[in-house]
């Protein structure tokens, strides 16, 4: 992959992209919805990949999708779909389009892929990874299932299609408690999240509940203390922190949910300020449909989900480069973990 100057220059050759303040003003509808977090000088400079991007997406017959952490150029400007991890995966089984851009980091890539195998599904930037993907292969859940026999295995979406393919059933933040408590066995191994796993398990006393060690390098770095101290000091302030957090952390904390949980808590509940315990776009990116709400505190930006760039979804679409594959017969089991998620959630309405 190019570096960011490099493909500035080179989609140069190919595209007006010079910043332009006719473009933005032209597409002033789209900054409406991000004007409070971008200025009109960047606004300017990205108008005219918006343009291009939209454009091309017509062409390539594409649709995106984008996570909520997407920045919000991209998730204001050309995704066609956005949310949380569940909604994304139940959104790939709906697409129409032939190619699927996917605007959030490789593993949601993988699960667009095993749901579409048939379509091109393109992630900008392959080095998008995600520190629980990483922390655990297919042998690790070998290890698992030897150590804790006849136990279901229910794996975070967060995970590669190997590690899927290995698993009985997958979950998201949104679903977890619901699919944990829907098991019929007595014990149950949750994977790869351990603090998933322990906020679950205070969800679900009913279960044994074991875990592997793995963490979000983004959530795992709040601690119950900062929130602790934000509250002395602004104590009118809702907090509402990602369930990836640990659990001392989610217990200093007013409410727990996946992204679009989160995102759902603050339209309802219309706090006049809110600290979104997670990654920062998600403030930036609901911040002018709120302008009653003042996002307040700290927020950890997540490395992987930042890789994907105007210039790089532009150079995906242009190119057609970034292909995600996945081995069929990999695809072929790993589809049956996630298709069990997705049908028990619908029967359990979660
Ligand atoms: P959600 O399913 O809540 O969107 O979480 C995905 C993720 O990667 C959070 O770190
Ligand atoms: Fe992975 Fe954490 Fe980034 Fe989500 S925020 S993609 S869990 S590293």
């Amino acid at each position: 992959m190019l570096d960011q100057t490099a493909l500035r220059t080179e989609l140069a050759n190919h595209y007006d992209l010079a910043p332009s303040p006719e473009l933005a003003a032209a597409h002033a509808e789209i900054y409406g919805k991000m004007e409070r977090v971008i200025s009109p000088p960047d606004w300017a400079i990205f108008a005219p990949y918006i343009v291009a991007i939209n454009k091309l997406k017509k062409q390539r017959k594409a649709v995106i999708l984008a996570h909520n952490y997407m920045t919000p150029e991209i998730f204001h400007g050309v995704a066609d779909v956005v949310g949380d991890s569940l909604q994304l995966a139940i959104e790939a089984t709906k697409v129409k389009a032939d190619v699927i851009v996917q605007c959030g980091v490789h593993f949601m890539a993988e699960t667009s892929k095993v749901l579409n195998p048939s379509k091109t599904v393109l992630i900008p930037d392959m080095e998008a990874g995600c520190s629980l993907a990483e922390s655990i292969t297919a042998e690790g859940i070998a290890q698992m299932r030897a150590q804790y026999p006849g136990a279901p295995v229910v794996t975070y979406v967060n995970t590669t299609a190997e590690v899927k393919a290995a698993s009985d059933i997958c979950c998201t933040s949104s679903n977890a408690a619901q699919i944990v408590a829907a098991q019929e066995s007595d014990t149950v191994i949750m994977t790869p999240d351990k603090y998933l796993a322990q906020n679950v398990a205070r969800q679900v006393p009913q279960k044994r509940i074991v875990w592997w060690d793995g963490a979000c390098i983004v959530h795992e770095r709040f601690t119950a203390q900062d929130l602790n101290d934000f509250r002395t000091y602004n104590p009118d302030t809702h907090i509402i922190a990602h369930p990836e957090c640990p659990p001392d952390v989610v217990d200093a904390a007013d409410f727990s949910g996946s992204t679009s949980g989160i995102i759902a808590y603050v339209e309802r509940e219309r706090p006049a300020k809110a600290m979104l315990v997670t990654e920062c776009s998600m403030a930036s990116n609901i911040s002018d449909s709120l302008p009653d709400v003042d996002f307040v505190g700290p927020c950890n930006m997540c490395p992987y989900m930042k890789k994907i760039t105007l210039e790089k979804v532009l150079w995906s679409l242009h190119t057609m480069q970034g292909a995600v594959e996945v081995d069929a017969s990999v695809a072929d089991k790993a589809r049956v973990a996630v298709q069990r998620m997705i049908d028990l959630s619908r029967q359990l309405a979660c």
